[in-house]
């Protein structure tokens, strides 16, 4: 099977390390644009992923028999309708269906009818009726922009104040506003492989948002991660299945938008009961380092079993009894801004401990140097018998890695930490 990786994360190369780890040949997959990290292991291609035609026309013209399509951006700029036109199979939903991710009105309007558990919410257009919303459901405040803000659409607050200046440049862009009821509890991310009828979930993980330690800071993109969670009761991803993922690809299928690709269902366990946060329609970055690090079924095959409709045919994934973590190393100013162009060294030392595996991000390769591009720059993943194993070697390899003004999360998968060696 020939694939094409689009995307130039740790997603991105996270998925391929498990592609070739769970039995495709590396000389078959490749990656556009891809990153420093990526170009070691499979070819990379100079295109532009996030146009249709250039991605479909490159597909066919290399015979391509699986297109996996890594970030948002290529979702809703239509490449997998591109593709589909060419008859070329794409683990990726339609434009359509990707508005579960773009739109979280459109999300909503799909879970009120299909009686999925979520927040009760307020959809707003301008500041009063912003203000209003406030002043309703009371503090905290949960103010989301009706549209794809590269995981910054999204504030928490009890600064009422903080809340509507939040609020006001996402309306003035024309964008919409979503003010939401707190929902108090441990957050899940579970993905399911979904091929437009029926989903074969994968194992939940935990991500951890906040740019500090304690869950301080500004929202990022993540900042680390955990797989799988103890914590949580039996019979839960059946629930998930049941209550939210079945009902929501039906629904979907319904409205004559069939979703084949990952569906991410964020969650937080309330006292109450599950609750959905959001929809991506997108592998999670950085939980798919911790969820496919532990993959032990062939992968290729069950994407392109999604993308074609035959997940019936697939046998649920199976995953190690091992546990993973991994912690992002972000430049400095992340998220706010970022300091590009400087070298990162002590990767080598890092990866001689035969746990570790790093997942680049924001990097480039110039001549022999390796340089930071961007915000999240590496994921450093460990897999282990144990949190407590995991978290040792997970922190030892980050500290060995040098990136001037980086900083990194110190307290990932603290509260699963067995605190013992065996
Ligand atoms: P989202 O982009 O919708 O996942 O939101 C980003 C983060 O904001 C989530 O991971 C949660 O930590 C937090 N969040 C979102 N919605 C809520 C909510 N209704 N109640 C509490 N926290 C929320
Ligand atoms: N880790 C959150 C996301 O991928 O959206």
């Amino acid at each position: 099977m020939k694939i094409l990786v689009l995307g130039s994360g740790a997603r991105e190369h996270a998925i391929i390390r498990a592609l070739i780890r769970t039995g495709t040949a590396p000389q078959n997959i490749s990656c556009a644009p891809g990153n420093g990290g990526i170009s070691q292991e499979v070819s990379v291609i100079s295109l532009n992923p996030n146009d249709p035609e250039t991605v479909a026309s490159w597909a066919k013209e290399h015979l391509i028999d699986l297109v996996i399509i890594g970030p948002e951006a290529p979702l809703v700029a239509g490449v997998s309708d591109a593709l589909r036109k060419e008859n070329i199979a794409v683990f990726g939903p339609s434009q359509k269906a990707a508005a579960l991710e773009g739109s979280k009105s459109f999300a909503k309007e799909v879970m009120a009818a299909a009686d999925v558990p979520t927040g009760m919410a307020k959809e707003c257009s301008n500041i009063s009726e912003v203000e209003h919303a406030l002043n309703d459901f009371g503090a905290p405040y949960v103010v989301k922009a009706d549209g794809l803000a590269a995981g910054k659409g999204v504030i928490v607050t009890s600064d009422k104040q903080a809340a509507l200046n939040h609020a006001k440049p996402f309306l003035d862009q024309g964008m919409g506003i979503l003010v939401e009821e707190f929902l108090e509890g441990e957050e899940v991310s579970l993905f399911f492989l979904s091929d437009g009828a029926s989903v074969l979930p994968l194992s939940p993980a935990q991500d951890f948002k906040r740019a500090y330690d304690n869950d301080e800071g500004p929202n990022t993109g993540g900042m680390g991660a955990y797989s799988p969670l103890p914590w949580l009761p039996e019979g839960f991803v059946q629930e998930v299945q049941d209550r939210v993922a079945l009902p929501t690809i039906r629904e979907l299928a319904k409205l004559g938008m069939p979703f084949l690709g990952l569906l991410y269902c964020g969650l937080i366990v309330t006292k109450k009961g599950i609750r959905v946060i959001e929809f991506n329609a997108r592998f999670g970055d950085p939980e798919t380092q911790v969820v496919l690090i532990r993959l032990l079924s062939p992968l290729a095959s069950l994407l392109h079993k999604a993308a074609t409709g035959q997940l019936t045919t697939a046998i649920e994934p199976e995953f190690s009894k091992d546990v993973a973590i991994t912690v992002v190393l972000a430049s400095e100013g992340y998220p706010v801004s970022s300091a590009p162009n400087r070298p990162i060294t002590g990767l080598a030392e890092a990866l001689q401990d035969e746990h570790i595996e790093i997942a680049h991000a924001a990097t480039k390769q110039e001549g022999v140097d390796l340089v930071a591009t961007g915000g999240r720059v590496l994921s450093v993943v460990s897999i282990a018998k144990n949190f407590h194993h995991a978290r040792k070697h997970a922190y030892k390899a980050i500290e060995q890695i040098k990136l001037e003004g980086s900083h990194y999360r110190k307290d990932i998968a603290a509260k699963v930490d067995e605190g013992k060696d065996d």
